[in-house]
């Protein structure tokens, strides 16, 4: 055997090949070696390699060769060859990826699903069931199948890379884990922490999987395969008695919700789950259903912490979990997180230019970079450079300006260091990435320059002409402005073309959206270039056209302006926020004119009326909140008052019914009546943004509206709602509200089409 881990791992492996399917020339997934020799005792492994990707996943193709492997492990197990065997993965940074989401989505029947669950667990507990000990090595990521295969298996070894993690989002995607792993993470970590990591979809280290107990060992990633085949062979008689090695779990632990003594009764446990079930209904008002589904499979099969189950009670507990698995992956929920998953794939894979043009441009990260502005934004974006690793330099005018900008970016840090997410080490490094200044020394160095001075367009125009004579003239410059033209900015540009804007939303280290907005003059590299640095920040960018509100405030704006305009009807603030929270927006539209600013919004929604006309005609509320001095959450008055400097704490501003001059009438407005008043003018709007070319498909909207409002992904974006409702239905209502109310709710040309053809905006819709 090769102990250089350099050969020893990939494609050239060490030790003796066994019969494996590579072997016989087919491009397989899996290579089976015989490391007996050299390892001294009977030591197999298996390496998982899915030829021509990126990440190992199963699919049914994958599948099949699996079980031809695991037939071949148990003729070589009974003949008594194997005393152990260690499976690991031949993919830099990915251990297994889990099941091929594509099957998943092609299910069009909970039976369909049910089946395809049944066949991966039953292959599962025959691997469980192999009659020598399987030891699989975690150097990447062990999602979904990955850790489901990982729990079937004796013992779970990681690495201590920061790379290696394990975890079951199978909740993203609308569905329960189906390879039981609501069956066996439970038995093997207590139901709390179970609970924890199939509720939330997170994912845990080597170091934290070892002390969760899900971890048999966190191993130096340094020599792993070396340190993995050593560890195996010391523990080899542990493993083979079947006595537990990982760690005892504390249970309660990860998952905060209780402590031990709870989870060893029945009634303790019965607790656990009624107190996760109120707590997903407390987040999502109910709309996603396969957190709830997850728990009433570990309800519904005994999960406790104990040793593995087999036999009968094995079997009726995994038909159990493939049953809620395809009910749960025939819902039009689970199907519309898979598309916006898919859509988010879609980004890491584009440039920002049609695909024609992409191959063109081959763009390195950026190593250094400057903002201007030390404001909200500045700071904000100054913190997030910091926290992807890129060297920045902070400018503004005074030194109280940069002194709050370092504050914002500290405050934000300081809760990641509370929250041990950071160490005090790295709390400094990062900080120390921040260079405040006064002036332009430094800038020659940078790569990428965003402007987040005030929002004037003379100051702007300013400010990026004395920019320009002091960076390199292949330095990137983008403006974060978010009502102004950005083709007016490169006016004052010597060389515009490497100009663009860069719209990142409020809260920058929250939002994850940022518009990239090409100008007139925006060349396609600058387009690239702004496109890849939002990704290398850990954002989805979209490109958008240089368009007042661009497509995230065009859209929001009429359904503020909407909601406000409905507080003229007698609509009560509370149920207003209420109603479109259940819904499934992430806050009802009162509260987020008090996030955003009533002064701003007041603002904004002027500039599109100025843009678009009388469709945006401003309703008369909130420039008499703003003359009242209430300003929102950031003087902690506006619709709301807040009782505490968090802003977490409120409740209804007692002034402001006077303040608009109206009286509510709770009850007046029916739900459906307030819902379709606020989203229809949305879905009126965007109708035109499509004809308008402000983005290219239905698909960007729904992922600008989800990424940049939080518009409901369980609803699929916007125009999935859209077409969920029909066209003519659409059409139907504004006419109605347009009798009423004019031309802010007079149908976009492209709905009427639409509704006239039977059409639809997604073509699969
Ligand atoms: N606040 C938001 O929610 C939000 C969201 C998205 C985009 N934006 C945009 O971001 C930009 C900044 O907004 P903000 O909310 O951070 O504003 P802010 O008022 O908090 O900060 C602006 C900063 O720019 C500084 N400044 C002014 N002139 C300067 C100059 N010549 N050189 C360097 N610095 C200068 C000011 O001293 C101030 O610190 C604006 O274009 C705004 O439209 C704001």
């Amino acid at each position: 055997m090769d102990l250089n881990p350099q050969t020893a791992h990939g494609a050239q492996g060490a030790g003796k090949s066994e019969g494996s399917m590579a072997d016989k020339g087919t491009g397989s997934a899996f290579r089976l070696e015989n490391l007996s020799q050299t390892a001294g005792f009977k030591l197999f492994r298996v390496t998982f390699d899915l030829p021509g990707e990126k990440v190992n996943k199963f699919s049914s193709a994958v599948i099949a060769e699996f079980e031809k492997l695991i037939a071949d492990l148990e003729t070589k197990g009974k003949a008594g060859e194997i005393e152990a065997l260690v499976f690991r993965s031949g993919k830099t940074g990915n251990f297994i990826a889990g099941a091929d989401i594509n099957m998943i989505a092609a299910t069009k029947t909970s039976e369909e699903a049910y089946t395809i669950s049944r066949m991966g667990q039953k292959l599962l507990d025959r691997w469980e069931d192999l009659p020598f000990p399987t030891v699989v090595a975690i150097n990447g990521t062990a999602m979904g199948g990955g850790c489901e295969l990982s729990l079937a298996s004796s013992a779970i070894v990681m690495s201590t890379d920061s790379g290696a993690r394990i975890g079951l989002p199978e909740v993203n995607i609308g569905v329960v884990p189906g390879m039981g792993g609501c069956v066996r993470l439970p038995r093997k970590v207590g139901i709390a922490t179970a609970l924890d990591l199939i509720l939330t979809g997170k994912t845990l280290t080597g170091d934290r999987a070892a002390k969760a107990g899900l971890a048999e060992a966190c191993l130096a990633k340094e020599n792993f395969d070396v340190a993995v085949e050593a560890w195996v062979k010391q523990n080899l008689k542990r493993l083979q008695s079947g006595e537990r090695i990982a760690k005892e779990p504390k249970l309660g632990g990860a998952g905060g919700l209780v402590g031990s003594a709870l989870e060893k009764n029945p009634f303790g446990r019965a607790f656990i789950l009624k107190k996760a079930r109120e707590g997903v209904m407390a987040k999502t008002r109910g709309h996603y259903p396969a957190p709830l589904e997850a728990i009433q499979v570990l309800s519904d099969t005994g999960a406790k912490y104990e040793p593995k189950i087999r036999g009968r009670e094995r079997e009726e507990a995994m038909d159990r979990e493939a049953r809620g698995f395809g009910k749960m992956a025939a819902t039009s929920i689970s199907k519309n997180l898979i598309r916006l998953f898919f859509l988010t794939e879609q980004v890491k894979k584009s440039k920002g230019v049609s695909s024609s043009k992409s191959g063109e441009f081959k763009t390195e990260p950026v190593r250094s970079a400057a903002v201007l502005g030390a404001g909200v934004m500045g700071g904000g974006i100054a913190q997030l450079y910091a926290d992807k690793g890129v060297p920045s330099r902070m400018k503004d005018i005074t030194a109280n300006a940069l002194s709050l900008g370092m504050q914002h970016a500290q405050k934000i840090f300081q809760s990641a260091l509370k929250k041990k997410r950071l160490n005090p080490r790295q709390f400094q490094q990062k900080m120390n990435l921040i260079a405040p200044v006064l002036d332009y020394s430094g800038f020659r160095g940078v790569d990428f320059v965003v402007e987040a001075v005030i929002e004037k367009m003379e100051i702007k125009k300013s400010v990026i002409k004395e920019l320009e004579g002091q960076v390199r003239d292949d330095c990137v410059i983008a403006t974060n402005t978010s009502s102004l033209s950005v083709s007016e900015m490169q006016k004052a540009m010597a060389k515009p073309g490497r100009f663009g804007g860069m719209h990142f939303f409020n809260p920058v280290h929250r939002m994850p959206l940022v518009e990239v907005i090409r100008g007139d003059k925006t060349d396609d590299e600058a387009v690239v270039k702004i496109y890849q640095f939002s990704k290398q920040l850990g954002k989805t960018p979209i490109v958008v056209k240089d368009r007042p509100g661009f497509l995230v405030n065009r859209l929001l704006m009429p359904y503020l302006n909407e909601a406000t305009w409905l507080l003229a009807d007698g609509a009560d603030i509370k149920e207003l926020d209420e109603t479109l929270l259940d819904f499934g927006m992430p806050m009802g539209p009162m509260e987020l004119i008090d996030e955003v600013g009533v002064d701003v919004g007041e603002k904004v929604a002027h500039i599109l009326h100025d843009g678009f006309g009388a469709r945006m005609e401003p309703a008369p509320f909130n420039a008499k909140i703003v003359a009242a001095g209430r300003l929102g959450k950031k003087n902690g008055k506006g619709l709301y008052q807040y009782l505490d400097a968090s802003g977490k704490k409120k409740e209804l501003n007692p002034e402001i019914y006077a303040i608009l001059g109206v009286q509510p009438q709770k009850g007046k407005l029916s739900r459906e009546e307030i819902v379709d008043r606020c989203i229809l003018p949305m879905i009126n709007e965007a109708a035109r943004c499509l004809d308008d070319q402000i983005v290219e498909t239905p698909a960007e909207v729904d992922l600008g509206m989800i990424m940049g409002t939080g518009f409901p992904p369980f609803r699929g974006g916007l125009l999935r709602y859209a077409d969920s409702l029909g066209a003519k239905t659409i059409v139907e209502k504004l006419k109605k509200y347009q009798a009423k109310f004019g031309a802010r709710y007079e149908p976009a040309p492209r709905l009427l089409q639409m509704a006239e053809k039977g059409q639809t905006f997604h073509k699969d819709a």
